[in-house]
């Protein structure tokens, strides 16, 4: 049986137009700075997002990571949300690889207001940690594919130049709010000293991120990729992938979203979508099971030929993405309503 696949917008598989863009890709070392191509998405992307300089990264976890590591000194703090992909779900990684400590705040739907940090701000005394960094997450996972209102980052980043705080912005699906807010990248990512775009979620790619920010900050970067082993050498085929994304496959997030609300109108009906559908902002809907039996569900799920993601024991969360189209959106309706109705 094929399975129609909504654990995550990652699962797509590059399409013909980005296989042919692969294959004709010239190429050269990039860690000697020759991969052209490598050298037009870093850019290509760095002036999108209205900063000085681009860097490719294999992931959207080491691009967060390195951008920890070229902010921070061991010992600094770093707030977040605490349902933030940061904090959940990169290994760890702030304590290891950067000796900084995370200082979570419970969020609204992934969302932090600006007192909220104002209170978590450490005094300056030889006792605390000292805050360094803000990240933020737009659209934000774990809430549901939230897009983050632009006059709220504004207010954090108003008060963070004045506290000389850094922000930095994990945007893996900064395209989705692009495209749902109607707001331009650049404006999105100008109160961010750092933006962590990923290739590899809704622009279909099969590889990468890109970090992006003041030529300062990204020879850091640079330097600690090398550090960490993310130094590649002949990428220009996945920056050919990288291009063909950027330009084919941003516009048509709105299919995705739109079939994303599908979903949660169904499942609103089924009396299982987690928030209110106004919530469904997004490619990504959550469904909520208080008897916690997420795990049977799932199984039912694949049975029945859907491959759903278990958040937890009484959440399922379901991704659109580029290799779901509408037949197979009719076909997932009638799977979720034979196995809640
Ligand atoms: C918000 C967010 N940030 C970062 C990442 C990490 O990306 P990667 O899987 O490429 O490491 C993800 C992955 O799903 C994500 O959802």
């Amino acid at each position: 049986m094929t399975h129609i696949d909504l654990r995550s917008d990652t699962v797509t598989r590059p399409t013909d137009g980005m296989r042919k863009a692969m294959h004709t890709a010239d190429v050269g070392d990039d860690v000697y700075g020759e991969d052209r191509l490598m050298n037009e998405l870093q850019s290509t992307v760095a002036e999108m997002l209205g900063k000085e300089a681009g860097l490719f990264i294999p992931s959207g976890t080491m691009s967060n990571q390195l951008a920890i590591r070229s902010h921070t000194q061991p010992g600094d703090e770093v707030i977040c949300d605490y349902n933030a992909h940061i904090f959940n779900y990169e290994g760890g990684g702030p304590a290891l690889l950067s000796g900084v400590q995370l200082h979570p705040l419970p969020g609204d739907h992934g969302i932090l207001e600006l007192a909220q940090i104002v209170k978590a701000m450490r005094p300056v005394d030889h006792h605390y940690a000292q805050t360094r960094l803000i990240t933020l997450e737009n659209t934000h996972n774990r809430a549901g594919g939230v897009v983050y209102p632009l006059s709220m980052i504004e207010l954090v980043a108003e008060y963070a130049r004045k506290q000389k705080l850094l922000m930095h912005l994990d945007g893996a699906r900064l395209m989705n709010a692009v495209i749902a807010s109607g707001i331009d990248p650049a404006a999105y990512a100008e109160p961010f000293d750092s933006v962590s775009l990923c290739l590899s979620k809704g622009l279909g790619a099969p590889v990468g991120s890109v970090l992006v920010g003041d030529t300062d900050f990204i020879d850091r970067a640079h330097r600690f990729r090398k550090m960490f082993g993310g130094g590649m050498r002949q990428v220009g085929s996945l920056a050919a992938a990288g291009l063909y994304a950027l330009e084919n496959h941003i516009e048509r997030l709105t299919e995705d979203h739109h079939r994303a609300k599908e979903l949660a109108k169904t499942c609103q009906e089924l009396g299982v979508l987690e928030y209110d559908l106004a919530w469904t902002h997004t490619n990504i809907v959550l469904l909520a099971f208080p008897a916690g039996n997420t795990s049977e569900l799932e199984a039912e799920f694949k049975q029945a030929g859907l491959l759903v993601s278990v958040v937890n024991d009484q959440r399922i969360r379901l991704v659109t993405h580029l290799d779901f189209n509408d037949q197979q959106l009719d076909s997932a309706k009638e799977i979720l309503k034979k196995v809640l109705g």
